[in-house]
């Protein structure tokens, strides 16, 4: 028996790296899979069909059912035709992993408009796009049952976009955005009984490798602790996919090999207070009490800048 039999699962960006693990995990634990992938470069040029056809083959030579979608999830059509795939193949749809992305690096002061573009549709809108027919299905299904879906999703998001990274403000702007659609989405969907949370993931794969950081060459773990095997991230994704993890939602994690935190997002750091309407002055004044004590979790930027 495996944890997720019965279950459909669509994971993106699932032909190299980070999806492809999650792919191959969820088929292990019996759920069905549609391996989307696009088969692109890391910054998002061409198309190729044999990524996403050799994780189906894989999972296939392994005793699994899996799919192949080569569609563009930055695009409307691509995210409904991906949903409908999984529905006509598999009969539903259970988990929705999405995970493809790529990098056009620059600092902002020499971003093209392409380059901002490029990430932004692949991230922001390749998260948006399946996930806008996914939802559409579980409240359809529940409307029909009126019984909670029991569905799950897990999007990816960046410590870049949660901390800001230099060189990356159009993959830090998307990563961030999709930090704040999984907030969005686990309000919006509870109801229905869908769960929404987001990994930062650290792991081992060809992005990776573009900021020097190395390249995924074979699917060996380093024994006892690979500290960038994607196969890490993907087990704590597939725990974030199952009924393990119940009633996990709106929370995003840091996975890097043996580690997990879970994130805290914008808060309150402090508070001031004025009975009359602020002035340039007042406020200044207060500016001590925002920021005067370093020693209880003063926004850090304010001391290092
Ligand atoms: N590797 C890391 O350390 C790291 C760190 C932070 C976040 N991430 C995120 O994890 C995710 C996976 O990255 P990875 O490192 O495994 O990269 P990867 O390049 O190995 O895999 C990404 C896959 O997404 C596919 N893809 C790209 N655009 C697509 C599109 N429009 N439609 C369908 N498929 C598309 C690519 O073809 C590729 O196979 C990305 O969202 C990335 O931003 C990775």
């Amino acid at each position: 028996m495996g944890l997720m039999d019965g279950k459909v699962a669509i994971v993106t960006g699932a032909g190299r790296g980070i999806g492809r693990q999650e792919a191959l995990l969820l088929a292990r634990e019996g759920a069905k899979v549609v391996v989307n992938d696009l088969g692109g470069s890391t910054g998002g040029d061409g198309a190729d069909t044999t990524p996403a056809q050799q994780v189906v083959d894989e999972i296939t030579l392994a005793g699994g059912e899996a799919v192949a979608n080569y569609a563009n999830v930055a695009t409307f059509d691509g995210g409904r035709d991906l949903v409908a795939q999984a529905v006509s193949t598999f009969g539903g749809l259970d988990i929705l992993v999405n995970n493809a992305g790529i990098l056009r690096d620059r600092m902002s002061f020499s971003m093209s408009e392409e380059e901002w573009d490029a990430v932004i549709a692949v991230h922001l809108k390749g998260h948006f796009c399946p996930t806008r027919f996914a939802v559409e299905h579980w409240r359809n299904r529940f409307k029909e049952t009126d019984v909670p879906v029991n569905a799950k999703i897990v999007n990816t998001s960046s410590e870049a976009g949660l901390y800001g990274n230099a060189g990356q403000l159009n993959y830090a702007a998307a990563k961030a955005g999709i930090a704040a659609m999984t907030l969005v989405e686990a309000r919006e969907m509870g109801r229905y009984g869908v769960r929404a949370n987001a990994i930062a993931p650290v792991a081992r794969t060809r992005l990776l490798g573009t900021v020097g950081m190395g390249e995924s060459g074979s699917d060996e773990m380093e024994e006892p602790l690979d500290r960038l095997a994607p196969q890490n991230v993907a087990a704590c994704v597939a725990w974030l996919c199952s009924d393990l993890s119940d009633p996990i939602t709106g929370q995003v994690f840091k996975i890097a090999g043996g580690l997990v935190q879970v994130l805290g997002g914008w808060r309150a750091w402090r508070t001031v207070r004025s009975a009359e309407n602020w002035t340039i002055e007042t406020i200044d004044k207060a500016k001590g009490t925002l920021f005067n004590d370093r020693s209880t979790g003063v926004p850090p930027f304010y001391t290092e800048m």
